[in-house]
Formats: C-alpha cells, sequence, structure tokens
C-alpha cells in the first residue's frame, strides 16, 4: 500500500468516526515563539486541550484527524545510523477534545490496523500504564487480545509527555498505550522477547494512543500531583512512515516509496549505490533535504539563529555528507524538485514555493562553499603554528565545525597530510556541550506546557489584557498583578531576582512588528527594578523582564513605570522605516513587499524583497528621497479602523503576520510632489512628525537569501555619530598617507602598484634562493635505483612553498622521485614515471616517516610532512624503491 493510500485511509477512516479532516499546520508554531518546530500531532490543537472551544470554520468540532508535518531535532545524531529516526516526519492523529475516550480510542485504532490496513492481529502488541487497569480491561477483554501480548510499563514509557509525572512538566498530560508490530525474530535480538525489551529492532511501536487527562501540577523535578482535568481528551500519534514500512514489506522507512527515489538520486548523482544500513551518508541526505525543504516551504529562511540555524546546520550535515560522497559541487537543489514531486500531492505548499525552495538552498549551498574555503585557510594557518608532535587542539577542531561548518573527518584528513593528529576527543566534548545546549532548547513538550501559562490563563480571565498607554506617555502609575519566574507564580521578589512583571498597566511597548521591547525603571517607595525587555502574550498581557535591584517587589505594590528615554530613538528608527518602505516601492517598483524588520534605539534593519542588488544610485536616491520628507515634517497619524475598512484604503499589511478584526493604521503623509505617503498596519511607535526623526543614513545593503534584500540605516543621533565617524576615519587616513583628501584615490593606486612590485621581486628571489640550494647549473648527481633516478637533499632556509617549488625543480630536471627537506619539514614529489611504475606519494612518505622518524603524508604524486631526520631518510629512500 502506497504511503499515499495509507495517509488517506486513514484521515477518511476517521472522518466516517465523525470527525473533522484538517490539513497541516506550519511547521512553524503559530503565536508560540518559543517553539521552535511543530514537532506533534497535537502541539498546534494544545488550546482546545486545555478547554478553548474548538470552533473551526464557524462550528464545533469535538473529533479532529489530522496528517501534521512534524520536525524534530533532538536525536539528530542517531538520523541515518538506525532505521528509525528522522528529523521531518509526518503524524498521522485522531483528537477528542472532551468528546470521545478510552474505548472509542482503542476500538477504532483496532479496527483501522486490522480492517482496513489487514496487519495480521496476532502480530500486534500493545502496552498500558502500570495502573491503567481500564486501559488494559479494554484490550484484552473488549478487543481481544492475549493477555501474554499485553505488557505494563511505567511513566518512562507509557506517561505522555514521557516521565512527566516525575520530571514534569506541569500541565495537561495522561497515561497512554502504545500499539506496536512484531516484524519476526529475523528482526531482532535473543533478548528482545516484546515491546520495550532487548536491543533489537523486531518490536516498532507504531501508535500512541494518549488518554489526557490530568493536569500534572507541583515541583519540579517532582514528584508531581496529577489533578484531574476538566475534560478527558484523546491525542494520538501515528508515524505514518513505519506504518508505510511494514505494508510495503522493506527493512525500514528509507526504503518506502516516499523515501526511496531520494536515496536512488542521491546514488545517480554521486555514482554510490544505496546499500541500505550502511549507506549512512545517503539517508542522512535524503532525511535531512526533506526537512529544509519542508521548513523553506513554511516560510523559515536560513540564519544564524533559532529556526533558521536548526535548517542551515541540517544542510550543512547533508553538504558535509555529500562531500563524503565525492559531491564538491552543490547538488542538494538538485533533490528538492524530488521532494516536491513526492510530497507535493498533500503539501501544496511544497510545489507551490518550489522555485523559491531552490534557489534559496542553491544559494546556501554556494555560501557553504565558501565558508569552506574559509575554513581551508584557517585551518591552514593553525596548522602552521603548530611544533611536530603537537596535535590541533579539539576547541580549535569544533570552532571550525561549528563557524565553517567543517567537517571532522576533512579536519582530520588535512591535517595528517601535514603530519598533525587531532584531539577528537575535546572536538567530541566541545560539540556534545553545544547538543546539550540544543536539546534544552528543544525540550519541546517543557516548553508547551509551561506552568506559567496557565496562571497567565487564569490571569487573563480575571483581569483581562494589559492596558497599554505607551502610544501617548513613557511613564505611567501601575499596580503589579503578577511576579512569574519561570514555572512559578511568586507573592515577592527579593534584590537580585528575576522575575516577570505583570502589571495592570503600562507604557512599555512589548516586542512586536519589528519593534524591540521597552526597555527602563519600575520604582516604588524603597525599591527599584530594572526592566530588560518587554513581551506580549498572545492574549494582550504584558511581561516586564525585570531584574529587582532594590527592595522587595511584592504583589499588589503600586510602582512607577518609566521607559527609557531611548524608545525615543526606536520611534525615529520606526517612523523611519515606514518612509523607507514607500521609497523603495517609488524607487524600485510596487513589487517591493516587507519581509522582515527590526527596529531598535540605535539602528533599523529592513528586509524586502527585490531580486537584485540596489545600485549606488538607487540608494542615493532612496536616501534623499527619505530625508527631503524628513525635512519637509510631516505629520505622523493613526487610528483603529475594521480590517477590511483598512485594506480597502489600501493600507500595506505584512505578508504572514496576523491581524484582529480591528487594526491600527498609521499615516505618513507626504509631499504629492513627490507621490509620497505611508499607510501601514501597524502597532508600533512613532515619532509625531517627521521632522523629528533629524537624518536617514543607509549603513549599507546586503542579499538575505534569493530574492530578499536588506537595508541597514540610522537616524538623529545615531546618523550624526555615524556620518561623524566616517568623516573622522577619512581624515585620519588622509593624514596617515600624507595627501590631501581629492588625492587619496591616486596615492592609494600607487601604493598597490609598488605592492604588486615588491611581492613579484621576492617570488623572484625566493625562485633564485631554490635553484641556489640546488646547486646553479645542471649539474645535479642524481642518483638511480631500478631505473628511477632520485634525490634527496637537504636544503637550509626554505619554507613550505619554496620546498614544494625545489622538488618540483628536481623532477622537472629529470628525477623521478624527489625528495627535499629544510628545517623540520619535508616535501617528496614523484614524476609520471615514478607514479606509472607503482609509486604513490602518499604511501611511501609514510613509509619513509616511519623508519626515518616523524609524520606525514599526501597523495598520489605530492606528500609533505614533517619531524624526519634527514640522514636517516636519504639512507632508507633507495631501500623503499622498488
Ligand atoms: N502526542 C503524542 C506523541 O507525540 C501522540 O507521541
Amino acid at each position: 500500500m502506497r504511503t499515499a493510500e495509507i495517509r488517506e485511509g486513514y484521515l477518511s477512516f476517521f472522518e466516517s468516526k465523525g470527525h473533522l479532516r484538517l490539513p497541516s499546520f506550519s511547521l512553524i508554531p503559530e503565536n508560540d515563539p518559543s517553539l521552535l518546530f511543530t514537532s506533534a500531532g497535537m502541539a498546534p490543537l494544545k488550546p482546545y486541550f486545555l478547554g478553548a472551544r474548538p470552533i473551526f470554520g464557524g462550528k464545533e468540532w469535538r473529533r479532529v484527524t489530522t496528517c501534521q508535518k512534524c520536525l524534530r531535532v533532538g536525536d539528530i545524531e542517531n538520523v541515518g545510523r538506525t532505521g528509525r529516526h528522522n528529523t521531518f516526519f509526518e503524524m498521522l492523529g485522531n483528537f477528542s477534545f472532551g468528546d470521545y475516550f478510552k474505548r472509542e480510542a482503542i476500538l477504532w485504532a483496532w479496527e483501522f490496523l486490522t480492517e482496513h490496513l489487514k496487519l495480521e492481529p496476532d502480530r500486534l502488541w500493545v502496552t498500558v500504564y502500570e495502573d491503567d487497569d481500564e486501559a488494559y480491561a479494554l484490550w484484552r477483554d473488549l478487543v481481544g487480545v492475549p493477555e501474554e501480548q499485553i505488557g505494563r510499563f511505567g511513566e518512562e514509557e507509557n506517561y505522555w509527555p514521557g516521565g512527566a509525572i516525575t520530571h514534569g512538566p506541569n500541565g495537561p498530560s495522561g497515561p497512554c498505550s502504545e500499539i506496536f508490530y512484531d516484524r519476526g525474530p529475523a528482526f531482532g535480538t535473543p533478548d528482545e522477547t516484546g515491546p520495550n525489551t532487548g536491543s533489537g529492532d523486531r518490536f516498532v511501536e507504531i501508535w500512541n494512543l494518549v488518554f489526557t487527562q490530568y493536569d500534572r501540577q507541583g515541583p519540579i523535578p517532582g514528584p508531581g500531583i496529577l489533578k484531574p482535568l476538566p475534560q478527558k481528551n484523546i491525542d494520538t500519534g501515528m508515524g505514518l512512515y513505519r506504518v508505510a514500512a511494514i505494508l510495503q514489506g522493506v527493512e525500514d522507512f528509507y526504503r518506502t516509496d516516499t523515501f526511496y527515489p531520494i536515496l536512488e538520486r542521491v546514488a545517480l548523482l554521486s555514482g554510490r549505490p544505496y546499500l541500505g544500513q550502511e549507506s549512512v551518508s545517503h539517508r542522512v541526505i535524503a532525511d535531512h533535504v526533506r526537512a529544509v525543504v519542508a521548513a523553506l516551504s513554511d516560510g523559515v529562511t536560513f540564519s544564524n539563529t533559532g529556526r533558521g540555524y536548526v535548517i542551515r546546520r541540517l544542510l550543512r550535515r547533508a553538504l558535509r555528507h555529500g562531500y563524503l560522497l565525492g559531491l564538491a559541487e552543490p547538488f542538494l537543489h538538485r533533490l528538492a524538485p524530488v521532494v516536491a514531486e513526492l510530497l507535493g500531492d498533500f503539501y501544496p505548499e511544497m510545489r507551490e514555493n518550489l522555485a523559491a525552495v531552490e534557489r534559496q538552498v542553491r544559494l546556501e549551498e554556494e555560501r557553504f562553499l565558501e565558508t569552506l574555503e574559509g575554513g581551508l585557510k584557517r585551518l591552514d594557518a593553525l596548522l602552521s603554528g603548530l611544533r611536530p608532535g603537537e596535535v590541533l587542539p579539539g576547541g580549535e577542531a569544533f570552532r571550525l565545525y561549528d563557524t565553517y561548518g567543517f567537517p571532522l573527518d576533512l579536519t582530520v584528513e588535512i591535517a595528517a597530510e601535514r603530519g598533525f593528529g587531532v584531539d577528537t576527543e575535546g572536538f567530541k566534548r566541545a560539540l556534545e556541550a553545544q547538543q546539550e545546549r540544543s536539546r534544552a532548547a528543544m525540550a519541546f513538550e517543557r516548553e508547551i506546557f509551561k506552568r506559567s501559562a496557565q496562571v497567565l490563563e487564569e490571569l487573563y480571565a480575571e483581569k483581562g489584557a494589559t492596558e497599554f498607554l505607551g502610544y501617548g506617555t513613557l511613564e505611567a502609575e501601575a499596580q503589579v498583578l503578577a511576579l512569574l519566574a519561570g514555572d512559578e507564580s511568586l507573592g515577592e521578589a527579593g534584590p537580585g531576582t528575576e522575575v516577570q512583571v505583570v502589571l495592570d498597566r503600562t507604557p512599555f511597548y512589548a516586542e512586536g512588528g519589528g519593534q524591540i521591547g521597552d526597555f527602563g525603571l519600575l520604582e516604588w517607595p524603597g525599591g527599584r527594578a530594572r526592566v530588560e525587555t518587554t513581551h506580549r502574550t498572545e492574549q494582550g498581557i504584558f511581561l516586564h523582564r525585570a531584574r529587582v535591584e532594590e527592595g522587595v517587589l511584592r504583589v499588589g505594590e503600586r510602582v512607577r513605570a518609566v521607559v527609557d528615554p531611548k524608545r525615543r530613538d526606536t520611534e525615529r528608527n520606526h517612523t523611519a522605516t515606514h518612509l523607507l518602505h514607500a521609497a523603495l516601492r517609488a524607487v524600485l517598483g510596487p513589487h517591493v513587499r516587507q519581509a522582515g524588520s527590526l527596529v531598535a534605539p540605535d539602528r533599523l534593519r529592513f528586509d524586502f524583497t527585490h531580486p537584485e542588488a540596489l545600485t549606488g544610485e538607487e540608494l542615493e536616491r532612496i536616501e534623499l528621497l527619505v530625508n527631503r520628507w524628513i525635512l519637509a515634517d510631516f505629520p505622523v497619524t493613526w487610528r483603529y479602523l475594521p480590517l477590511e475598512e483598512a485594506r480597502k484604503e489600501g493600507a500595506m499589511a505584512l505578508f504572514g503576520e496576523k491581524y484582529g478584526e480591528v487594526v491600527r493604521v498609521v499615516r505618513v503623509e507626504g509631499s504629492p510632489l513627490e507621490g509620497l505617503e505611508s499607510k501601514e498596519l501597524c502597532g508600533g511607535t512613532h515619532v509625531r512628525r517627521t521632522g523629528e526623526i533629524g537624518a536617514f543614513l543607509i549603513r549599507g545593503e546586503e542579499a538575505v537569501s534569493a530574492g530578499v534584500r536588506r537595508i541597514e540605516a540610522v537616524t538623529g543621533e545615531g546618523a550624526i555619530r555615524f556620518a561623524r565617524g566616517a568623516l573622522s576615519r577619512l581624515k585620519a587616513l588622509t593624514e596617515r598617507l600624507e595627501v590631501g583628501e581629492a588625492a587619496i584615490e591616486e596615492r592609494l593606486e600607487k601604493l598597490l602598484a609598488e605592492l604588486r612590485a615588491k611581492e613579484k621581486e621576492v617570488e623572484g628571489l625566493k625562485a633564485r634562493l631554490v635553484q641556489a640550494a640546488l646547486g646553479g647549473g645542471g649539474g645535479l648527481a642524481l642518483e638511480e635505483k631500478g631505473g628511477l633516478r632520485w634525490a634527496a637533499l637537504k636544503l637550509p632556509g626554505l619554507d613550505l612553498a619554496a620546498l614544494r617549488q625545489a622538488a618540483d625543480d628536481l623532477v622537472g630536471r629529470g628525477a623521478d622521485v624527489a625528495l627535499v627537506l629544510s628545517g623540520g619539514q619535508a616535501v617528496l614529489k614523484l614524476s609520471k614515471r615514478a607514479q606509472e611504475k607503482g609509486l604513490e606519494a602518499g604511501s611511501l612518505f609514510r613509509a619513509l616517516a616511519e623508519r626515518a622518524g616523524g609524520r606525514g603524508g599526501g597523495k598520489g604524486a605530492l606528500a609533505q610532512g614533517g619531524g624526519l631526520d634527514p640522514e636517516r631518510a636519504r639512507l632508507v629512500l633507495p631501500e623503499l624503491l622498488p
């Protein structure tokens, strides 16, 4: 049965049981910045487990079924090595929000598996939570599973999230029942006698039925208490690919119809066939390219943080494995159409965005190949600094890996060629430390069920959203409603404590729409807390992240909330962002769309769609338009409008942003002569008149990804500081070059020409040094053995490059085997003839090093290394010739 048929079969089966079929939610969790990626079918549905009314299309649905795109990178090191681990995968699920419970969940799961998929009942084993007698009885008495095939396990295996009672997280959770398929003894180990035993692959978990009925509460780590939820829910997750592997009778999911075509393409591109389990690189590439394509199709872009960083690492890991297969040119983008072909019928966004995804992947691949080059240079410098016998520190190898995406095996290989080892243990330690950090960041269940989220829900129910005063003022009196620290809600916070402060009203702007969250002070009689930044929950509760500096802050306290006056600079930058947006459209055309922005006190950054780099002329024109707008001092106004009306008025809405029914429209008037006016949906804070911006200077323009450009700019005092800095540097430069400003370019050209002449001279000198060392003219005495002419010379005072040249020279003068040594270093070069006679520089050098001390290696005609005893090397070399 094809994977697509299983998917469709599942969804229509549950539709026939009264479920609403919903399309997969995006991989980017909506309204949940704490979560990197959607990692389970239930994640986007979380509010309905907590009691929110499940309204879809204007109707209440308490039964829902989905096939959800999921991405998990917690187990990334196992991907490719096992037939079970995936980063991107699809989870089939049926959900009940306070509707049906265990009985139906179990009966329908059984019916689907045995009647629809026609799996043999004898091969199905189940597990239940240790004291869940109800589920046990349902399986045994209602379904008829023999007792030998029902296991009871503890909270690690049969509670979800795993181990939540003891370790947390707090929040909705419940016992679960897992269904396993027995693939037969051939797949297992003798100690594997049922689910969760032994180390084999015989019993595969295919479906997890979670009975979400408790609210886990209490300290973390626990033990916690399990408070029954007001409603009992069902959350199930079936692994589509595991089931497909079983139904298609293949060893693991890599051989199923959604994976194998990608592996085949990898084999075609690399010329290396896919051999199953041992073809780890093929598998890693296939897995990772799917994840990259899926994430990009949902709007993730490569970056150095968060989601973008996760996919950047996936891409580099994939490229690294390509390198191991001999794929040195960009190739991943050529797999993207295969992925879109395989998944695009069900996830149309993969097909629709394919062209853009391909471009992004190719650009990123090319970029990595550039970094690869940088990494090579860095490694070269590091190795040149090592003395013979030293090893490359693991931390450096890790930095190469992390910064340049430089694979360890590559580092090891190159170091060996130069006669050095690498501290791989140190590398692994550094890597593990990083993995620890990323695992902590990926502990998604913890993030989903934060206790503080519940406190906030309760607070919202009681007091509603925070009143925001910040459009009009930077200072206000307010009352403390709650103090949150991690998962705890505190009554008070003493000096040094970090807390999230909730106030009834606030002048602090919460991060959003690109504008950073406000910082400043909370003051009360006898105390002070410094607010570092401000965020806002989905429901509109403002969280002031603060550190108490003096006194004790208590719930109920009246405080004076004072925003740092730097906010005025932020406002200049925010309004300037709107002006820039309008000016870009005026100069470049209406295809320009905002693709992201950052508004901070010291700068603004604006990303927008445009296919190519801006010319200097365009940038100047844009800058001038904005500055004229500033100088003309037009008013900036805003008002609230129903969304539809705002759209009709032509206000620009940002792609991908979510707006409520009533929106805030910020309008900047402009000169009709320039044809400029700006109207945007925006919650940010702005100057009152454009003149307050003062001045606007573009600092730079660059590419972010294919089709997306970025402009960085400064305003107000920032612009003045920027201009002053540039002028001062120019002045310092003219002073050092001892010319007037007008002549500076001419002077520079002259200096560069002189430098090039000197470099040429040095090259010439080096060549003469080599000549001199080799004894000038043609009278070079070569020795001979077995028809091969050889020479081994000690040439004092040459660096590695000169040594290579000397060896080349010797071969040029008829030597078949040329060994030259200088200081601690040695180079061995072979003539074509010598190679044809079966000699290979790398192995010859290693054999030499073995008997003359030292180490090194190489390939083909050239090898190098260090630490050889020159006399011994001379003596030994002829013995090693055939
Ligand atoms: N939410 C459950 C899981 O991820 C079904 O296993």
